[in-house]
């Protein structure tokens, strides 16, 4: 008997240690998702992400820079729909200081691009899908029809990811998250290892090495990380956001609607003039014959003043006419980008070659697709890329909404967001549409900016402020209340300590306070007590007290 017993003992500690070491094990070895494994362990059918830029480099462009090489001043910015401003081939062809050898080398550059280093890549590589899986891999068949959210987190943008992936559950979108970070450094592993899974949401990250290789050798930031995100994305169909970009409503129709399964690609249009210099369509291998296909609000006003109609439109020439109005070229507006719908086995083309704007964009191709307008950056870099590739894509017919109230302060209209339209019914700008998403990019919802700004928030009377108040009646529901809230919750500890008096859940044990997970908010502890005690505490409390749509904070 005592024997059995000391046996039974003995047994017990050693499952004890043993759990304790398998858990250490667990811990020490754990790292998020981590698609560059697949190669590593040497699985077939898997084309690792570096393959994709093996060999990029013989088609990088030595000239000079052209970002802010300027012959006088950069393009002027002018609505999309301005009357006034005649955005001309002869105008838009002198911004640039484009040197003739510079642009043989671009336009050598581009065609090798792709007519040899694509075909590579599709034929010799065998390259099927805008990532790393074939249709060899075993995992090719799941890869299929899935889909996903794909955003950038990583540091501070972690915290704005997370208010962005508590915003689609709201919706009751339950496809997966993927936030991808860019820099091992920014990763937060407790905020990736134990708060994404509750949404069913994964930190993706690129293998270090790989990471180094990249940055090495093609200098990847910013933007350009967008092009990763997506790459390493284990989704086939992705609804791309900007980690400031918010859905207002479950947009899971878009990717089983006829529009998106015709098209592959959708986009979403910003406020802007197109400014592309034409010699981009030159070097792109797009010829931009002298044969108008559409009017601009420019030759409305052109015909009034001369009280004549509108003339034909083979009777227009380059010369007074806007460039972006012949065959070929790219139309009006200009895109946002900050939310893309892609499939990335039908776009595979468009993505690769998206991929070569991106990695010399900031020095080549931002410049030569915005010239310095309002904006440069990315976002003209898709609907460019399958322009050449001859793949469809559709931007939203409706332009957005200017969200924002008048302030009694300014005596104007302040802009805070924007929003974007469903692209299946909103066919026109003068009639209503529904709302489906919201670029809060004025301000980001950072916890220093909206405090420094909280005049954003108030009134110089003390007067509180709805910012978002415009979408309210489109989207049924208060958005200023829903955002705030998922915000507080996170950042304001003193909200979990009066909570800890009912329930007893100390502090550093609750889930919804990001200060546990994300140094971003925990560095600045001291601080953030101090600006939800003055300014956001008392904003939440007077939404709760003041919202027209109660229902607001039960989920979709
Ligand atoms: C690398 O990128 C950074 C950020 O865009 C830029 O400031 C820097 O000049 C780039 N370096 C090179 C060598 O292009
Ligand atoms: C994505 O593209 C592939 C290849 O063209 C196509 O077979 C598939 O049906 C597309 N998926 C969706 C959801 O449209």
């Amino acid at each position: 008997m005592k024997h059995l017993l000391t046996k039974k003992s003995v047994i017990v500690k050693i499952a004890l240690v043993a759990f304790v070491l398998v858990f250490l094990a667990h811990q020490l070895t754990y790292s998020p998702y981590n698609p560059y494994d697949f190669f590593q362990n040497g699985r077939k059918g898997i084309i690792p992400i570096k393959a994709f830029f093996d060999g990029l480099e013989k088609y990088a462009v030595h000239g000079d820079r052209l970002k802010g090489n300027y012959i006088n001043e950069k393009v002027h910015d002018a609505p999309s729909k301005d009357r006034e401003f005649l955005y001309s081939k002869e105008y838009l062809e002198g911004i640039l200081n484009i040197k003739d050898e510079t642009f043989q080398k671009l336009k050598e550059s581009h065609h090798g691009f792709v007519n040899e280093h694509m075909p590579h890549l599709l034929d010799t590589v065998g390259v099927a899908t805008f990532g790393e899986l074939t249709p060899k891999s075993d995992k090719w068949e799941s890869y299929r029809n899935s889909a996903g959210y794909v955003l950038i987190g990583g540091g501070k943008y972690s915290w704005l990811a997370y208010l962005v992936v508590k915003q689609i559950r709201m919706t009751g979108s339950t496809l997966p998250v993927e936030v991808f970070i860019p820099t091992k450094s920014d990763l937060d592993a407790r905020f990736c290892n134990e708060i994404m899974p509750k949404y069913n949401a994964r930190c993706n990250m690129l293998d270090s090495s790989l990471l180094e290789y990249l940055s090495l050798k093609f200098n990847l930031s910013g933007y350009q990380y967008k092009m990763l995100a997506i790459m390493a994305s284990s989704f086939e169909n992705v609804i791309y956001l900007d980690s400031d970009l918010y859905p207002l409503k479950n947009v899971e129709y878009l990717l089983t609607s006829d529009l998106y399964k015709e098209k592959g690609l959708l986009i979403w249009p910003d406020y802007w003039s197109r400014t592309t210099n034409p010699k981009y369509y030159e070097i792109a291998g797009l010829h931009v014959p002298e044969k108008k296909v559409r009017y601009s609000q420019y030759d409305r006003a052109q015909a009034e003043k001369k009280g004549e109609g509108l003339r034909d439109l083979k009777d227009y020439t380059f010369k007074d006419s806007n460039f972006h109005d012949f065959e070929n070229t790219l139309p009006n507006p200009t895109s946002e980008a900050g939310v893309m719908l892609v499939n990335k086995t039908s776009h595979v083309r468009t993505l690769l070659l998206a991929l070569y704007y991106n990695v010399y964009g900031p020095n080549f191709y931002y410049p030569l697709l915005t010239q310095g307008g309002a904006g440069e950056g990315d976002k003209e870099t898709f609907i460019a890329a399958a322009t050449v590739m001859q793949e469809p894509w559709f931007q939203t017919q409706k332009q957005f909404m200017w969200v924002g109230y008048h302030s009694e302060d300014t005596s104007k209209f302040e802009s805070k967001a924007l929003g974007h339209y469903d692209p299946i019914t909103a066919k026109d700008d003068d009639k209503p549409a529904p709302l489906i998403f919201s670029h809060c990019s004025y301000p980001k919802h950072w916890t220093d900016w909206m405090y420094n700004n909280n005049d954003l928030i108030y009134k110089t009377s003390g007067e509180h402020i709805r910012m978002y108040k415009g979408t309210y009646e489109n989207i049924g529901y208060d958005l200023d209340l829903r955002l705030l809230t998922a915000f507080t919750e996170a950042l304001c500890e003193d909200i979990w300590l009066e909570k800890e008096k009912e329930d007893n859940i100390p502090l550093d044990q609750r889930e919804e306070y990001m200060g546990n997970f994300l140094e971003y908010i925990n560095n600045d502890r001291e601080v953030n007590k101090k600006r939800c005690e003055e300014v956001y505490v008392p904003h939440l409390k007077w939404l709760q007290q003041t919202t027209q749509y109660p229902d607001t904070l039960k989920p979709e």
